[in-house]
């Protein structure tokens, strides 16, 4: 039980977000929403858990995300009391066979989910009355009931209430419950008076394996797929703002839930979907998002990990590559070498990054196609003048992409400026060209990033003082703090509240039994002025009215306090 000295917190991994530093994230996510209603996308918000194979199949069950690191439980698994009846007695014998037993003791077993204990109208061949009571498990609370029961009904109290039982005095009673074959049977079990009976069959309802998304870009394609958006013909262009969920291990900047602000640019062929212009467009977008942010000194990686014919022949290559030389890379980059050997190009372990550095590389396994469109990316992204240095071995941890995949990263984790410790991927993304095949849709390439919100909340203020994110600007006070003189006034403050929360101003409103120093020191704290209401004040209908920044004090009608507060 918790206690003041040890109370619940918050589960480890997840955080509060609190004010004022919300107010940054609601400022960053107005400048994101901004920037996206430009470039002609629009919200799509998916539900935050999904089928389980979704992720399974879209992400991959050999990425680390998919593999280790996804919140997964089996969801609507019921025992289903009805099918255990049903197998118990003779089919559609149940009715008449069974008389519902009501009493004291109808409602604690079914508050345990006994939803039905029954006598025998026709005891068969016991020489007693039965008391059946069906069970998913055998547990002390049921064996402990039905022994309380059994003594209740022994027992005069019983009498005349239950029309059933009168007679049950001269008889002993039979106690059975009965359960599902192979359920919990606990060694403390002492099955004297009680019978437990199994009956074998499907007693549970079917469950589903559902999975908080660990990422958000497989929901967006399902979401494509299942209310057929490429039916229009139109290029879809959508954008999410959401938490994501990852058991990762918690560090600065990597969390176990954790915000994403993404795209997703997705539609039939005939759509440009293809393009290498979307690619350029959603960088482009980037850059232009990252400098409205103020975000200083990022850079963009890029690269293309082929077409999905390209990838197998890159991925043969490798594995030929890593076979002789694989015991001497360490273990988790000898069982990526085995199960998914793009993984062990990312691998950040600094002791195989010489033995990485001799393999093979994939730009020199692209086909025509792929090539060209990497170059028509690279030419338009000149052409705007947005700066990217190529990395060959950035292929990214996910599954799915083909083609141009890309990362933004701000100064390296050595530099306390990025805010971020090691964690500097500001954000990725890149082609998923089959995703929707994969997820059994149409055809339907496509193009996206996610940016990790909690790190560029990070990287932002780390670089505190960001052009249109310095502090002053998302800390913002409140126009007038109102300090009622006494508690007879408080009344009217919040009555003068009100008029100008209602006319616009933001306002506070302090409390009559604060002495007059106290409003002044608490208004200073959150707000620009001070208006104080005292006896005179409401009488007279002027208000004292103080501007902290210049110190001035004024007196000023009550009907002209809008106006003056919104100069
Ligand atoms: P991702 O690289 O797995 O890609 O994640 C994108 C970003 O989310 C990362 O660069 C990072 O900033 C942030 N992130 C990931 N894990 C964590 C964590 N545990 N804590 C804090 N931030 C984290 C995707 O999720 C793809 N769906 C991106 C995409 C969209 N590709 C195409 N479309």
């Amino acid at each position: 039980m918790p206690t003041p000295s040890n109370p619940l917190k918050a589960v480890r991994g997840t955080r509060d977000l609190l004010p004022p530093e919300t107010a940054l994230w609601n400022r960053v996510e107005s400048i994101a929403r901004s920037v996206f209603s430009r470039y002609g996308f629009g919200e799509i918000r998916t539900p935050i858990f999904e089928d389980t194979q979704l992720f399974a199949r879209g992400v991959g069950e050999e990425t680390d995300i998919v593999s280790k690191e996804m919140y997964t439980w089996s969801d609507g698994e019921r025992f289903d009391e009805a099918a255990l009846i049903d197998a118990w007695t003779v089919q559609g014998e149940a009715e008449k066979r069974f008389t519902q037993v009501g009493g004291p003791f109808t409602e604690p077993f079914r508050r345990m989910g006994v939803q039905k204990l029954v006598t025998l109208r026709d005891p068969a061949k016991l020489d007693c009355p039965v008391f059946v009571c069906f069970r998913q498990s055998v547990t002390r609370e049921v064996v402990d009931l039905l022994r309380k029961a059994s003594d209740f009904f022994r027992t005069d109290a019983a009498l005349g209430q239950f029309s059933d039982i009168i007679y049950l005095r001269k008889f002993a009673i039979h106690l059975r419950v009965v359960v599902p074959s192979g359920a919990k049977r606990p060694a403390w079990i002492e099955t004297d008076g009680i019978e437990i009976e199994e009956v074998s069959g499907e007693f549970f309802r079917s469950s589903q394996s559902l999975t908080l998304r660990p990422e958000n870009t497989a929901g967006v394609v399902r979401a494509y797929i299942e209310h057929k958006l490429g039916d229009s013909g139109q290029l879809q262009k959508l954008f999410y703002i959401g938490p994501q969920f990852r058991r990762e291990r918690p560090q600065r900047g990597r969390y176990r839930q954790f915000w994403q602000i993404g795209v997703e640019v997705l539609g039939p062929v005939t759509s440009g979907s293809e393009s290498p212009l979307r690619d350029a467009e959603v960088l482009e977008m980037l850059a232009t998002l990252l400098d409205e942010l103020g975000v200083k000194n990022w850079q963009l990686a890029l690269n293309s990990v082929g077409s999905a014919t390209d990838r197998p022949r890159y991925v043969a290559a490798l594995k030929a590559a890593l076979a002789p030389i694989k015991h001497q890379l360490c273990e988790d980059n000898q069982r990526r070498a085995e199960t998914n050997p793009l993984r062990v190009l990312d691998s950040k372990d600094p002791n195989d990054q010489a033995l990485i550095e001799t393999l093979p590389r994939i730009a020199d396994f692209l086909d025509d196609s792929s090539r060209d469109h990497f170059a028509q990316v690279r030419a338009a992204l000149d052409a705007c003048g947005v700066p990217y240095t190529v990395n060959p071995r950035l292929v990214r941890g996910l599954d799915y992409y083909t083609r141009t995949t890309f990362e933004f990263t701000v100064p390296s984790s050595g530099d306390p400026a990025s805010g971020l410790g090691t964690q500097n991927a500001l954000l990725g993304g890149g082609r998923y060209d089959g995703l929707s095949e994969m997820l059994g849709g149409p055809r339907a390439p496509g193009i996206g990033f996610a940016i990790g919100e909690d790190r560029l909340i990070l990287t932002l203020q780390a670089q505190a003082g960001a052009p249109g994110l310095a502090s002053e600007t998302w800390e913002t006070k409140l126009d007038a703090y109102i300090a009622p003189m006494g508690t007879e006034r408080n009344a009217a403050a919040l009555a003068l509240a009100r008029e100008l929360r209602r006319a616009g101003l933001s306002v506070e409103v302090g409390d009559g039994t604060f002495r007059l120093k106290k409003s002044f020191e608490a208004a200073d704290r959150v707000a620009r002025h001070i208006v104080i209401l005292g006896e005179d004040e409401l009488a007279s209908g002027i208000l004292t009215l103080k501007t902290f920044a210049t110190g001035l004090q004024t007196k000023i009608a009550r009907n002209e306090l809008a106006q003056s507060l919104r100069a």
